[in-house]
């Protein structure tokens, strides 16, 4: 392999002419910054420079080889000519460092909101950013809460509650409860060591975790941290190079992922402003460059080839062709599609909208799902395929209505990684726990000893449809970083 100087790379250092180093090894990026969904300024703080550290903080290293052609790999860097820098800590690392040292206990943790609040203290402003923002007024993000709230349960009394039974199977697999880590990506953002954290701790609880696509740690890494008999199921983002996805659907198989979840409601990724926000404070944009200020946003955004606007119905023939797994649908809004996921012969859905980040004004996954049963049992699929819901799950209670209404099973996104950022391993653990602790309460309290045992008549649902009234959360609204508008600054 070609040998390349530090002084060589150091010339190509901005965006016409992007070159970094990672890992040893010279990349050009150039073609790629307008395509990184990350943005351009993140790679462009690197240009000419040893990004190492930076990529390690989010992605896995085989991230490249993965999606790039090989061309972009221009040689490796003569060692001999790298100067080696010593790293000192800024004064946010300090800062964090101390909210650290400071953070409650673990014990003290009593819920899922309890966790975002340490996680808001906890992570670096891009992290939270990332991780908590929701997409346009992020409408969809809180109704996603709210609409939990727009239920009430209607419990049965003198029932022998003195063993309740949690236990389930999603797919034929033993789950302790009727909850699954759902894929989120960019774990490393919140942990070093990344989604193996959620992986371990979904082994000990007992309970299966979907892997993303666009994880931090690289497949092998989350597959190889799976204990024994842990299930792990596999979220696909369909590539527009779709012999990189068969690859990567392959490779999931492979390494032991039990189901394929396709992503469907990201042809496009939503508007966030609290992370476009926070990247601007960070990397203050050039106010000369008019044209990337005229550039159509959306146009921006859709170019990305890691995910394939163009999919549709049809592929999903060609997905059964490539792979055994059951393929699930993530992402389902309606019940027509919920009704054409089975027609087309999907072992399941995922009721959601992306835990708010995509459409906003799409309704919760709690409101949709009567409607999908309903459309669903109507047309003859009764019991042919499981319905999963996300989006918004925060205490057992939530669990509780989400099983009444038919789905097998909640996925959880935000609260496991924020259980992760602040605790670890042990963070996710216990927020398990307190989940399995407040569903097993609201069943023992409700007059339900199995899950099988949660009804539909146990819960009020008259309110569900009317957006009108909800009840005040106020451990969310203290948590809830509200959006705020760009002003003059006087
Ligand atoms: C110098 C090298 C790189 C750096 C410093 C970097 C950094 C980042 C950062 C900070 C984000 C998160 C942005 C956010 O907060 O929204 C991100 C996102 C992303 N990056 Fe990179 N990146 C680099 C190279 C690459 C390469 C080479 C690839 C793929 C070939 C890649 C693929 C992605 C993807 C797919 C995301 C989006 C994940 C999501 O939003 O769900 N990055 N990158
Ligand atoms: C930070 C973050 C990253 C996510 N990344 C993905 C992803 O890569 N693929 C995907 O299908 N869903 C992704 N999701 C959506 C989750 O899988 C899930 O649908 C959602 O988080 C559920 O809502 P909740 O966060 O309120 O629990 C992400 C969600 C968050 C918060």
């Amino acid at each position: 392999m070609k040998l390349i100087s530090a002084q060589e790379v150091e010339k190509h250092n901005k965006k016409e002419d992007c070159w970094v180093i990672i890992h040893g090894k010279v990349y050009d990026l150039t073609a790629f910054l307008p395509e990184h969904p990350g943005g351009q300024n993140v790679i462009l703080k690197q240009a000419g420079k040893d990004a190492t550290a930076a990529f390690d903080q989010i992605h896995p290293r085989d991230i490249i080889d993965q999606y790039l052609s090989p061309e972009v790999c221009l040689g490796s860097v003569d060692p001999a000519t790298v100067v080696q820098t010593v790293k000192v800590e800024t004064e946010e690392e300090k800062l964090r460092r101390k909210v650290n040292e400071k953070k409650p206990s673990l014990i003290e943790m009593l819920n899922a909101y309890d966790f975002e609040a340490v996680a808001s203290q906890v992570l670096t402003a891009e992290a939270w950013a990332y991780y908590s923002s929701g997409s346009d007024d992020e409408i969809t993000l809180r109704e996603n809460q709210n609409a939990f709230h727009r239920i009430w349960l209607r419990p049965r009394v003198m029932i022998d509650v003195t063993n309740v039974d949690m236990s389930t199977k999603l797919l034929g697999y033993d789950s302790s409860f009727p909850v699954y880590i759902s894929a989120t990506a960019l774990g490393k953002l919140g942990h070093p060591e990344g989604e193996v954290v959620l992986t371990r701790a979904a082994n000990t609880q007992k309970i299966v975790q979907m892997l993303p696509t666009l994880a931090s740690c690289s497949l092998g890494e989350m597959t190889n941290a799976r204990g024994k008999d842990q299930i792990q199921f596999f979220q696909l983002y369909v590539n527009r190079d779709r012999a990189v996805t068969e690859r990567v659907v392959r490779s999931a198989e492979e390494k032991g992922c039990k189901a394929l979840f396709i992503t469907v409601d990201a042809p496009q990724l939503g508007k966030r402003e609290k992370d476009m926000r926070v990247k601007f404070i960070a990397d203050p944009p050039d106010i000369q460059d008019e044209k990337s200020v005229r550039r159509n946003l959306g146009a921006a955004y859709a170019i990305s080839a890691f995910i394939d606007t163009a999919l549709n119905w049809n592929d999903l023939e060609w997905f059964k062709s490539i792979t055994s797994m059951p393929i699930l649908l993530k992402g389902i809004q309606t019940a027509e599609d919920a009704v054409l996921a089975a027609r087309h012969g999907c072992a399941g859905i995922v009721v959601s909208n992306h835990g708010g980040r995509q459409l906003d004004f799409g309704r919760s996954g709690i409101e949709i799902l009567p409607e999908v049963v309903h459309a669903l049992k109507n047309a003859g699929y009764e019991g042919k395929l499981e319905i999963y819901v996300d989006g918004g799950v925060r205490r057992g209670s939530d669990i509780f209505k989400a099983i009444a209404l038919g789905a097998k099973a909640v996925g959880i996104g935000r609260p496991s990684l924020y259980a992760m950022s602040a605790y670890g391993q042990p963070g996710v653990e216990r927020l398990l726990q307190l989940l399995k602790d407040e569903l097993e309460m609201t069943m023992r309290l409700a007059g339900a000893k199995s899950l099988a045992d949660i009804r539909p008549e146990m819960v009020d649902i008259r309110n569900l449809h009317d957006h009108v009234f909800t009840p005040k959360n106020y451990l969310m609204s203290n948590v809830y970083d509200r959006l705020t508008p760009r002003k003059a600054k006087l």
